[in-house]
């Protein structure tokens, strides 16, 4: 799919179908969706008044225009209601209008830049939404069907817009949006992958391969760094399978002025069975998809690099499977992670703490600061807060509200939960310094606060991301599979810290 700005006139545009669109409750639409109105002798508002066309959100109504106009379809697509129209809204209705025009055997489209005009919103992030509206919305994972389906993608998208004016900035959030998008497609793509393919070791070869493409710092420790370095808690989750676990490091220097290296850590458990507190089949069956929080942040630093922000990032994805076997950790052993505090294995199934306990020492070591960790870290936290929402945890407020305010830019929900320190009594261990499961009750709670252990005084924040990792259907920019959640907000929070001189 390609996208292309030009000026013109969308009621003379030569292409398959034009879309315009509609705000809840209007009966007389004006501007470009007034404008086809009229060519098309009337059509849209007899529709509205028969109330086939309501514009709500979600709503794409295909009219044939019949010669009436060079293009074969007008797609009139509803805003929804005015008052809670954003950015993020745009994303929705061209995700859920390429999908219907994709059905139409629509190859060639140009749209109106949606919000540009009463909606209120700046050309430029309007431009970025429909892109990543487009891209995101189209998104499919075919690549092991062997005998595909004869389907016709989407070649083109024109963004249409009256005037020269806003050009410069409408072109410049067509680029972002491309590099936003094509981060979360990277990472949907590496979470669908079945897990026989995306091991530790390819894991690896990505981060290396987006290194080589951006210009990026990589460094992969094997088994034998990993004991160097005295990471026994990733070491002890790994002994469970043969597939050799990879500690990932990739780094982007785009401000060597900067004191600070913002720090991103990703789980990247490649297969979780449980271990030898063995899943049932109904929870195992996503959980090639547990490396979510790995493949977000390396692509996040993929698209910063891209977009050459003035930031520093480090980004640090502890790899391994999650598997049961001869040698596999059991519960009530013990393990010494990097930084030399001991922790009781409770229950091998909460092996997402274990290797970001390293991955966060590691990171604290280094002196990276601030630190976001991004992990599918417990079904507690799904339970919690369903299918939309990702948990945030911190110990510095205002560091979470940035990132939650760049979700939320991006149309990714964070909400925060708290951390009382009452709940620390949770993973006491009679013989280690902590245990690693805090029994059933409030389990995402006790989960960030495990995690707190490990990161000293660095402001942090953690993003259980347990629940929106994956879709159970398409709606607005996902598709049934992996959503990519957390990437854009990643990189909207760099572009945000770049903007205050990094
Ligand atoms: N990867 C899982 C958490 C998970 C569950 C992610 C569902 C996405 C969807 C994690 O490793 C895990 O198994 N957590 C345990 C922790 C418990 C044993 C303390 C859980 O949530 O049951
Ligand atoms: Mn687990
Ligand atoms: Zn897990």
């Amino acid at each position: 799919m390609k996208f292309d700005v030009k000026t013109g006139d969308i009621c003379a545009w030569e292409c398959d179908a034009v879309v315009v669109n509609l705000f809840e409750g209007v009966e007389k639409p004006g501007g470009a969706t007034g404008a086809i109105n009229s060519a098309l002798g009337g059509a849209i508002v007899e529709l509205i008044k028969n109330g086939e066309i309501k514009g709500e959100l979600h709503e794409v109504h295909i009219v044939h225009s019949l010669g009436k106009i060079p293009a074969r379809i007008v797609a009139v697509a509803g805003l929804g209601k005015k008052e809670n129209f954003n950015a993020d809204k745009i994303r929705t209705v061209m995700g859920d209008t390429v999908r219907t025009l994709k059905k139409h055997n629509c190859r060639r489209i140009a749209t109106i830049i949606h919000g540009a005009g009463i909606g209120g919103i700046e050309p430029g992030p309007a431009a970025q939404a429909i892109v990543e509206g487009c891209l995101l919305g189209s998104y499919t994972f075919n690549k092991h069907v062997t005998k595909k389906e004869e389907e016709h993608d989407i070649e083109k998208i024109i963004l249409l817009e009256r005037d020269k004016a806003g050009l410069g900035m409408i072109k410049s959030g067509v680029n972002r949006g491309v590099i936003y998008a094509e981060a979360a497609i990277m990472t949907r793509d590496m979470v669908n992958e079945p897990a026989n393919h995306m091991t530790p070791t390819h894991m690896a070869e990505i981060a290396e391969k987006i290194a080589e493409e951006c210009g990026l710092e990589s460094t992969i420790f094997n088994r034998k760094e990993m004991e160097k370095a005295g990471m026994g808690a990733l070491l002890g989750v790994a002994q469970g399978t043969s597939q050799p676990p990879k500690f990932i490091v990739l780094s982007y220097r785009g401000n060597n002025a900067g004191k600070d290296t913002i720090g991103f850590v990703g789980k990247g458990l490649t297969f979780d069975s449980g271990g030898l507190s063995l899943k049932g089949q109904e929870f195992m069956s996503d959980m090639k998809g547990d490396m979510s929080g790995g493949a977000a942040v390396i692509a996040a630093i993929g698209a910063i690099a891209r977009l050459k922000l003035k930031v520093n990032v480090t980004a640090v994805i502890p790899a391994t499977e999650n598997l049961p076997g001869g040698r596999a950790l059991k519960p009530g052993d013990v393990l010494r992670t990097m930084n030399g505090k001991t922790i009781e294995v409770v229950n091998t199934d909460a092996e997402g703490r274990l290797i970001l306990s390293d991955a966060l020492s590691y990171a604290v070591k280094n002196g990276l600061s601030p630190i976001i960790d991004m992990a599918t870290l417990t079904g507690a936290c799904h339970v919690a807060l369903g299918d939309l929402y990702a948990g945030v945890f911190t110990n510095d407020q205002s560091l979470v509200d940035r990132l939650i305010k760049a979700g939320a830019e991006e149309g990714e929900n964070l909400w925060q939960l708290p951390m009382p320190e009452e709940y620390e009594e949770q993973n006491k261990s009679e013989i280690a310094d902590i245990k690693n499961s805090g029994g059933r009750y409030g389990g995402a709670i006790t989960g960030a606060l495990f995690l707190k252990q490990f990161i000293a005084d660095t402001p942090w924040v953690h993003m259980d991301i347990a629940g929106p990792f994956m879709s159970e259907k398409a709606s607005g920019v996902l598709v049934k599979g992996a959503t990519g959640f957390g990437v854009r907000t990643l990189i909207s929070f760099a572009e945000k810290y770049a903007g205050k001189g990094g």
